[in-house]
């Protein structure tokens, strides 16, 4: 970044972040950075990603492409990144050279982006989670089901999201099929009790370069089949919940290197126990009301961070709020419209983002609403009209 702490927005040499990653994240940093009148440069696989409409550059290439990697750092004063495939190992390169160059920072990355790994980082750090452990054979996970008990789930320890590195084994009789669901894979392996949680919650919090660490409200999330469907605000938890949840996450930030917002997913069990599930060093999906429903979005608040600019204290600006997913219906790829939009606005109080993803796919995330209220109940009922409205088109062939 240029010399000495960010005091002035240049116009005619504009500050260039760099995203890696043009999903729905790399769109939502992007807009907020064109509010700024910054330069945007991405770098993702796909020439029509969602960022692709609102950046100025657009590399294509591979997350991991070490050149593209290099030719989006020389365009940049600062790169973040959206997804955790990131090359962590060609940014700790980059980083090496200019220490606030990369944030989150890919040390962080590195950790992250192996379950176990981030796993026993947490562990070590005196935070709680789930009990787990490596798995090395189908001999060791027989032995280790029968010291956890069922149910438990197998997890792939890398490039797993969105639920898709996830095998729930309910009984014994499932413990084969599970192993070999991911015989051949280069992935490692990890075993994980299953939580009986009461409630899933997360929460955003984010620290800039000088170390400032500030929180959002901590929301309840209804995940589907391992993805997540609704976020509620505030969570309905107590009191006492709300600032055990928000102080480890307060904790987790001081152990992890680097600035940027992270998404912390915890577990509530009956007892009122608060376990770590796991970190997103970017913004989350499970944040995305704040965009309407807070003082300042969790994408602003990132880019704040990464360019160490003051963070703000976000604010719930009305009474409860809600986020839905727009996913993907089962059983079909291929093009897609939305429809039922004239009944979607007649809900009071609802804000619909639609990603422009070219191809709807099972379960994929293709857009989400924000709905606002003067109590969570309220906000519910409107979710449920909502869910009615609203459709994903599946297009024929004469429609396309
Ligand atoms: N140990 C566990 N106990 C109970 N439920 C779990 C556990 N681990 C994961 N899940 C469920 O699966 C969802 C997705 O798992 P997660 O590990 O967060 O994977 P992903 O990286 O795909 O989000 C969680 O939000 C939770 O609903
Ligand atoms: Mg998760």
């Amino acid at each position: 970044m240029k010399s000495g702490r960010l005091n002035e927005l240049s116009i005619t040499k504009p500050l260039s972040i760099g995203i890696i990653g043009g999903g729905q994240l790399g769109k939502m940093i992007a807009l907020e950075a064109k509010r700024m009148a910054l330069k945007v440069c991405i770098l993702d696989p796909s020439r029509c990603c969602p960022a692709s409409t609102v950046s100025d550059e657009l590399i294509v290439a591979d997350f991991k492409d070490e050149r593209a990697i290099r030719n989006l750092a020389s365009k940049s004063d600062v790169i973040t990144y959206e997804i955790e495939l990131a090359n962590s190992e060609a940014l700790i390169d980059l980083a090496s050279k200019n220490r606030n160059f990369v944030n989150p920072s890919p040390e962080t990355l590195r950790i992250i982006q192996d379950k176990y790994k981030q796993k026993s980082f947490l562990k070590e750090n005196n935070l709680k989670v789930p009990t787990f452990a490596l798995v090395n054979s189908e001999k060791q996970l027989f032995d280790l089901c029968e010291d956890y008990g069922f149910p438990v789930i197998l997890k792939a320890c890398q490039d797993s999201y969105d639920g898709r590195g996830n095998y729930s084994i309910r009984s014994k009789g499932d413990i084969s099929k599970a192993f070999s669901h991911f015989i051949g894979e280069e992935r490692q392996l990890m075993l994980e009790k299953f939580v009986k949680f009461r409630k899933e919650i997360s929460i955003m919090v984010a620290r800039n370069a000088s170390g400032e660490i500030t929180s959002f409200p901590v929301v309840e999330n209804i995940h589907k089949d391992h993805i997540l469907n609704l976020t509620i605000v505030p969570a309905r938890v107590s009191d006492k919940v709300a600032s055990k949840a928000r102080k480890m996450a307060e904790q987790t930030l001081t152990a992890l290197k680097g600035a940027g917002i992270f998404g912390i997913e915890m577990f509530v069990t009956d007892d009122n126990k608060v376990l770590i599930n796991e970190i997103a060093p970017r913004p989350h999906n499970s944040g995305h009301y704040s965009i309407e429903a807070c003082s300042i979005s969790q994408f602003e608040q990132h880019l704040r961070a990464i360019l160490d600019l003051p963070l703000s204290e976000p604010r719930l600006l009305c009474p409860a709020a809600a986020m839905l997913n727009v996913l993907g219906p089962e059983n079909y790829v291929g093009p897609y419209a939305i429809s039922g939009l004239r009944k979607l606005f007649s809900i009071p109080r609802l804000k619909l983002h639609i990603y422009g993803k070219k191809i709807s796919k099972p379960r994929r995330k293709l857009g989400h609403i924000t709905l606002m209220g003067d109590s969570v109940e309220e906000t519910l009922l409107r979710v449920n009209m909502a869910k009615k409205t609203i459709k994903v088109h599946v297009l024929n062939e004469k429609d396309r």
